[in-house]
């Protein structure tokens, strides 16, 4: 008994420490006030006072201190030093910002790295991430979370109760240096998870499919953690393990400091953490830390040349709207509302190139962020800064301090213009008709992600190309967008639409809440390669996609793939379309409704695309992925107004957004477009006709 109790505490306490439900945040809910990071450790401290009274008389309500400042506040173990923050934290509260204080946890200092190396990150190729890089320890690892325990209780004892400190955030973008830890730490804390899981080696095997080419195990203390460097290719199904394994490694990091901290704030205080976005660091899940945090805010850097742009010489001057949209929805759906912790507020310095933003732009992304309705924007960074690793990027000064940037002067209008709205009533406070009658649930699984980026089966497969095109898609209706873990509720009421493109892994459960949403009323949306495996990654002993079958009232007798350059045509409602990357070829059961053919090949004429009536609501399946997404958009489009929806009709990238009674437009084309303000709307700011890189706010005041 003693073992085993042994066992579970060892095992199973450091992912599931039972945790008090987190107190209501002090965030505001209709106003968005807007700070800037300071770093009182880059600069003279005769600097302070004049910087922060600046960023005070600009308008900015906040500030953010000390992610990366533990060898500042610990520089030899034991032996702390705060005055300079304490000074920094009383300046803000003399010049009236509030402060976001940070756990420095991202970068040990160099005598904790130096003394317990068993801490660090190790890469794939097997070393160590050393000292001089950030996030380069596992949170998870207790002999860290020792040291992290005394900073924390340091920390806590000066700010815990300090009224000018807002809120905590717990490290910085949480990750682990090069995505996966392959430490001997992380090596011996898999072995014990997967005991967890599995109990008993043979349920690794089965679930491992372990027969296949002699992968088998005798015990837990056999495994490797499985690593493509060391063996050329991995069993994806062991890799799949792995990566979840990380995924609760990092959230235990993060559950062991907001634990620690809860309670010893005070009840005014939140905690949060600043996430990247999910394309830049695919490996952490967002929503594994949802009972840890109040709230999950995102960072977001609209100009990095890794995002996904429109057409048109002006985008990478305006940057990415759809994917701020995307990192804003995504992050709201954690816990229901979210703040964009990094917004840069000119070029930053790691892009493959570094555009300056079109003028205007900036404001645009601020006001953009308000239209989604995140509860502040932080800029990242109030000083540009003059040596270390990110020498050009920009911040709200200058390099000399004391001259305003041009992305720190539209940081100042949109100050202005947002602190100078009208107030607007309850009753236009009240979600509209149309907006609510286009709510849609998109369905997330980052281990969808993870699985078919590893196993593709086409080069051509991009699983965020195929979320986006949806993404991209819902927002030309102007669909306010709540991504859903398959353990939420799918109330149809709350979501009349849900898209789940390519949801690869699925069990009964989640087809009979499919099935039971769809019967309610509920309108789903599903796509190619839905259905194909199990949680384990395995095909399922039936034919393709067996298991929706009924759900999509129709059979999926196969999928092809084109050449490289090899365009086959689709032919719906009289038009053609092209494709190249997937496609399935369907048999409808008699009553489902064909809404796409092949036009060629020799499957010409066989179905690409079908709606379902069950109950009293619908289920599109689309087997086909097209050239551009128009096909899919037409599809959406239908599907929308047929189910008696109020959908707008926007160019992509053109966004309008409701928050609190006002309509935000923005537009991130390269051409001015047209907008759908009502005859009775007043204009706040901005035409109905908007430019690229311009904002037009407006309320509908009902008579
Ligand atoms: C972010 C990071 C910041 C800073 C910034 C520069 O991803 O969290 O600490 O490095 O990039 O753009």
């Amino acid at each position: 008994m003693k073992r085993c109790l042994t066992l579970f505490i060892s095992i199973y306490l450091p992912f599931n420490i039972i945790h008090a439900q987190p107190a209501a945040p002090a965030l505001p809910g209709h106003t968005m006030p807007i700070g800037a990071y300071y770093y009182p450790e880059h600069w003279k401290k005769e600097q302070w006072e004049r910087d922060i009274r600046k960023m005070a008389e600009l308008g900015f309500a906040f500030t953010h201190y000390a992610e990366f400042a533990w060898a500042n506040m610990e520089p030899e173990e034991g032996k702390y030093q705060f005055g300079w923050l304490d000074t920094c934290v009383d300046l803000a509260a003399k010049y009236g910002l509030k402060v976001i204080m940070c756990t420095p946890t991202a970068t040990p200092p160099v005598w904790l790295t130096l003394k317990h190396p068993e801490i660090l990150v190790v890469g794939a190729e097997g070393d160590p991430v050393r000292h001089g890089m950030r996030l380069n320890v596992n949170g998870s690892n207790p002999v860290f979370q020792k040291y992290v325990q005394r900073i924390l209780s340091k920390m806590i004892e000066r700010y815990g109760k300090h009224p000018a400190i807002w809120g905590w955030q717990l490290d910085n973008e949480p990750h682990f240096e090069g995505l996966y830890d392959y430490s001997g730490f992380s090596q011996s804390s898999f072995r014990k998870w997967l005991q967890q899981k599995y109990v008993q080696i043979d349920s690794l095997n089965s679930a491992w499919g372990a027969s296949f080419w002699s992968f088998s195990y005798n015990s837990f203390g056999q495994i490797r953690i499985p690593n493509a460097k060391e063996t050329h290719s991995v069993n994806p199904h062991a890799l799949l393990d792995f990566q979840r394994y990380n995924a609760d490694a990092l959230a235990a990091g993060l559950r062991f400091q907001s634990s620690f901290l809860r309670g010893k704030m005070s009840s005014t205080q939140w905690i949060t953490t600043n996430f990247a976005y999910y394309k830049f660091l695919p490996s952490v899940d967002l929503f594994r830390s949802r009972k840890d945090l109040d709230f999950a805010a995102h960072t977001m850097y609209l100009l990095s040349t890794f995002l996904d742009y429109p057409k048109g010489a002006l985008a990478p001057r305006l940057g990415s709207g759809m994917e701020l949209a995307f990192s804003s929805e995504l992050a709201r759906s954690i816990k229901g509302y979210t703040g964009i912790m990094e917004l840069q507020p000119g070029q930053i310095n790691w892009g493959q190139w570094n555009s300056q933003p079109l003028p205007g732009a900036v404001k645009m992304w601020i006001w953009h962020s308000f239209g989604l309705g995140d509860r502040f924007v932080c800029t990242y960074r109030f000083r540009q800064p003059l040596f270390g690793g990110e020498q050009f990027h920009k911040g709200i000064m200058e390099p000399d301090g004391i001259t305003v940037s041009p992305g720190g002067s539209e940081y100042v209008t949109a100050i202005r213009e947002i602190a100078g709205l009208p107030k607007t009533s309850d009753a236009e406070k009240a979600v509209p008709e149309a907006v609510a009658s286009r709510a849609t649930g998109f369905l997330w699984k980052q281990e969808n992600l993870l699985g078919m980026e590893a196993s593709k089966h086409t080069n051509a497969w991009d699983s965020w190309k195929h979320y986006y095109l949806y993404y991209e898609n819902l927002k030309t209706l102007g669909a306010s967008v709540h991504f859903l873990q398959e353990t939420d509720s799918f109330d149809v009421k709350k979501y009349p639409f849900m898209v789940a493109p390519a949801f690869e892994m699925t069990d009964s459960n989640l087809i009979r809440k499919w099935t039971a949403y769809v019967k309610a009323g509920g309108h789903l949306i599903l796509t190619s390669r839905t259905g194909m495996k199990n949680n384990d990654g395995h095909l399922w002993e039936a034919l393709l996609q067996q298991p929706i079958y009924e759900l999509i009232g129709a059979t999926i007798n196969s999928y092809d793939h084109l050449a490289p350059g090899v365009n086959g045509t689709l032919k719906m409602d009289g038009k053609d379309y092209l494709w190249n990357i997937w496609g399935d070829q369907l048999t409808p059961k008699s009553g489902t409704e064909v809404l796409a053919t092949y036009g060629d090949q020799f499957y010409k004429g066989t179905t690409a695309a079908v709606k379902n009536k069950i109950g009293r609501g619908t289920v599109h399946y689309i087997g086909v992925q097209s050239l551009d997404g128009e096909m899919e958009k037409q599809i959406l489009r239908k599907a929308y107004l047929s189910a008696g929806a109020s959908i707008l009709n926007l160019p992509n990238y053109v966004f309008v957004e409701w928050r609190d009674g006002y309509w935000v437009a923005v537009n991130y084309t390269s051409a001015p477009a047209d907008l759908p303000i009502p005859t009775t709307a007043t204009i706040i700011t901005g035409g109905a006709r908007i430019a690229p890189g311009e904002v037009t706010v407006w309320r509908n005041v009902q008579k």
